[in-house]
């Protein structure tokens, strides 16, 4: 039981003199409690590969598939999957914060009072206190805010895989480190999929990695095989290292030894120098 996406091809205007190919041949497997970062330069296919997997964007080629059923057409179940657009608080249209959250579950056809207390719950997991924040305008909230009560709008649906496309992007660091934590809560019920542009921001804590460019995929698979691939891939121009593999990648080229081991973690890459004599 999983999220599988399998050999994934997608055009935008097929059959038309505009026909372009986004995606070709890309696949992925999510299971429960994973976090997956999805990264790649601009154009790379990042968020046509978020909208065919939950459904808004018919595969040309290969299939989606959540827990063994189809994400869209007749087999499908509405809710399993749950996206994060990019700047999700500039959807907002409810008059407050609650209202807006409980809109998802009330659509998936749940009791009000189920949706209230769902859209309560999500806000909660975003860390924003329901009695303080539900009766809020969420026009009114701040950007780090307003960013989470999204986030609680999707969540409120109960998804079993949420995917979200960038979604610190554009804030400071006490908003990210909250997005950060929202997302540790949600993978305790869901798999995550989360597209990022700053490796540094998921990776260490992830599960999973896939780099995309020009629409394929350039590396697909744990993020243990991801660092021990880094050099190379590095070195052939396909991924730009997270800036603490970076720098033991340049401290071993300037000595012009190996370091022992790689790491995405600060404080593991400082034991890693230490054991390679670099701290005499
Ligand atoms: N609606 C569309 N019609 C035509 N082409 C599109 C459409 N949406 C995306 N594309 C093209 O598909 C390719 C992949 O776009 P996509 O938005 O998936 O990239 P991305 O990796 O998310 O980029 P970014 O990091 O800038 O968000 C790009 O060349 C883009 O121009
Ligand atoms: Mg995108």
């Amino acid at each position: 039981m999983a999220l599988i996406a399998s050999d994934l091809t997608c055009d935008y205007a097929a059959g038309t003199l505009l026909a372009s190919r986004a995606l070709e041949g890309v696949s992925l497997e999510l299971d429960l409690h994973e976090l997956c970062v999805v990264t790649g330069p601009t154009g790379s296919g990042k968020t046509t590969l978020l909208r065919a997997i939950a459904g808004l964007l018919g595969p040309s080629g290969g299939s989606v598939t959540v827990d063994d059923a189809p994400v869209s057409g007749p087999g499908s179940r509405r809710g399993v999957v749950g996206l994060v657009f990019q700047r999700p608080e500039a959807q907002f249209f409810a008059p407050t914060v609650e209202e807006d959250c409980a809109f998802g579950p009330r659509n998936l056809g749940r009791a009000k009072a189920d949706a209230v207390r769902d859209a309560r719950d999500a806000l909660a997991g975003v860390g924003l206190d329901p009695l303080v924040f539900g009766p809020r305008e969420p026009w009114g909230l701040s950007g780090g805010e307003a960013r989470r009560a999204a986030l609680a709008g999707v969540l409120a649906m109960r998804p079993k895989y949420l995917l979200l496309d960038e979604p610190t992007a554009g804030l400071d660091a006490p908003g990210r480190r909250a997005v950060q934590a929202a997302l540790a809560n949600a993978r305790e019920h869901a798999g995550v999929l989360v597209v990022t542009h700053d490796p540094d921001e998921f990776i260490g804590s992830a599960d999973r990695a896939l780099v995309l460019r020009q629409g394929r995929s350039v590396f697909s698979g744990t993020t243990q095989q991801l660092l021990e691939e880094m050099p190379g891939l590095w070195e052939r121009g396909l991924i730009e290292p997270p800036e603490v593999v970076r720098t033991l990648l340049l401290t071993a080229q300037r000595a012009g030894r190996a370091v022992g081991a790689l790491a995405f973690d600060p404080a593991r890459a400082a034991e890693i120098l230490a054991a390679s004599g670099y701290s005499q």
